[in-house]
């Protein structure tokens, strides 16, 4: 099984858990407004090691969007199929006007989980 970092802390995780829910089912209050659809880029993170080499096209278009390609990724975007070392940028606790981190993201990847080799868009 994959191992997850998350702020220097390591965690095994299942394969192909989505990476949203992984760091929130290990006790890291990330954000995830939209609910997992690419829209709010709450869900950002930084790789530190082991990010992936592919990307959904939702995930391009809203990093594009936003300026963060290259910069940012999103976790309700990603599947942990590797170890990973991510620092999440947004949460419960570094957000001052949050009362909540968003609704739970689906088990699956939406609105699509078709990935493309980040080199191809
Ligand atoms: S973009 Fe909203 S949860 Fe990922």
């Amino acid at each position: 099984m994959p191992t997850l970092t998350i702020n220097g802390k390591s965690f095994t995780v299942a394969a192909g858990t989505r990476l949203v829910n992984a760091i929130e089912d290990n006790n890291v209050n990330i954000g995830h407004r939209c609910g997992g659809k690419s829209k709010c880029t709450s869900c950002r993170v930084v790789f530190l090691a082991g990010e992936p080499t592919t990307m959904t096209a939702a995930e391009h278009a809203k990093l594009t969007e936003k300026g963060m390609l290259g910069t940012m990724r999103l976790s309700c975007q990603i599947v942990v199929d590797a170890d990973m070392t991510i620092e999440p940028q947004m949460t419960l606790e570094s957000v001052a006007d949050w009362t909540d981190t968003g609704p739970r993201c689906l088990d699956a990847v939406e609105p699509d989980a078709l990935v493309r080799p980040t080199s191809s868009f």
